[in-house]
């Protein structure tokens, strides 16, 4: 043993100290963005099922939540409607007096210190649950950017602070942009999906929001899951198009593409934690079979690791509540 050259990596890692003093990555609770579905109704609170933690709200149990969440130091979310209404053009997404418009309202001025970001899209609205207008079973893209432009004008008069566009139809952040801007919103800036999957992972959401398609899938619009340069086309037409944040989703199994939008783009980078990701850790740790508090750090730390400035997650609350125990 005597001659043996090795380095000593271990001296880095002797005590508690030592390794905080070499840790790469840090998890804050402003990096986290917390996902709320509210739906019509009064005195509503609906455990989602499949999403056990999670609950769809009405209006008036909004700001329980609100404080919750401003009490435990997590100061963003992300709207989602439930609403009861759907058509075929999906009308209320883009109403004054739509559920997602109401709700906005009522944080900005409830709960001035939140940031809050509208989820823009129409499938949750329209009563064939696609993104877009349907036209002979296809879903028809130019007419699909007029809609979903009006949703983000409309999120936008309502006081949101953030406007997401999740449909993926091509043009969508320029034709967002330019809506914004006619109508006197060019300080709002688009958090867009730009890297959106086709994924089995969005299941448990489909419950919690009612928006499963009802014929065929997304796979038209959203990508496939086996791509990684088309990631870095789409994420680069956004950018061109003019977006403010990029969105990779989901984050777990797409690690690798979000190291690659991170390296080449500079823009703020967000990785959405989706409901599969979730549920899954849920299920296991129900069971006894994870250590939930440890595997949700180690994942969501994982995602930073990855590029991830900022991470939209069901499990921004006991994230928090972790990082308060550290
Ligand atoms: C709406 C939308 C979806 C999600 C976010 N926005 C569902 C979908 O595309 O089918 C999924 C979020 C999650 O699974 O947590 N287009």
């Amino acid at each position: 043993m005597k001659d043996l050259e090795f380095k000593r990596h271990r001296r880095l890692r002797r005590t508690d100290s030592m390794r905080a003093l070499v840790k790469e990555t840090h998890l804050r609770k402003e990096d986290l963005i917390y996902p709320i579905f509210v739906l019509e109704g009064e005195g509503i609170k609906n455990p989602v099922a499949s999403m056990p933690g999670v609950h769809q709200v009405s209006l008036d149990n909004l700001s329980e939540e609100m404080n919750e969440l401003e009490d435990l130091g997590v100061r963003s979310v992300i709207v989602f409607g439930v609403p009861s209404e759907k058509d075929e053009v999906g009308t209320q997404a883009y109403q004054q007096e739509g559920i997602v418009q109401r709700s906005i309202r009522h944080i900005k001025e409830a709960h001035p210190s939140l940031t809050v970001v509208a989820d823009t899209c129409l499938c949750q609205y329209t009563d064939h649950g696609h993104c877009g207008v349907v036209r002979n079973g296809e879903i028809i893209n130019d007419e699909s950017l007029e809609l979903i432009t009006k949703t983000a004008v409309s999120q936008a008069e309502a006081g949101a602070d953030v406007i997401a566009p999740s449909n993926m139809m091509d043009g969508f952040v320029a034709a967002i942009r330019q809506g914004l801007d006619d109508a006197g919103y060019s300080d709002i800036p688009i958090m867009s999906y730009a890297v959106k999957y086709a994924s089995a992972f969005y299941g448990p959401f489909r419950d919690a929001a009612h928006s499963s398609p009802q014929f065929g899938d997304r796979r038209a619009y959203q990508m496939d899951p086996a791509n990684r340069r088309e990631a870095i086309r789409e994420a680069q037409s956004d950018v061109e198009e003019g977006a403010d944040f990029l969105i990779v989703k989901p984050a777990l199994s797409y690690l690798d593409v979000m190291r690659e939008v991170k390296d080449r783009f500079h823009l703020p980078l967000v990785a959405y934690n989706v409901s599969g990701e979730y549920s899954m850790i849920k299920a296991a740790a129900a069971n006894g079979w994870v250590n939930e508090q440890e595997i949700v750090m180690e994942k969501l730390t994982s995602m930073k690791r990855a590029g991830a400035d900022l991470i939209i997650t069901y499990f921004a609350k006991d994230a928090a509540r972790y990082i308060d125990q550290q």
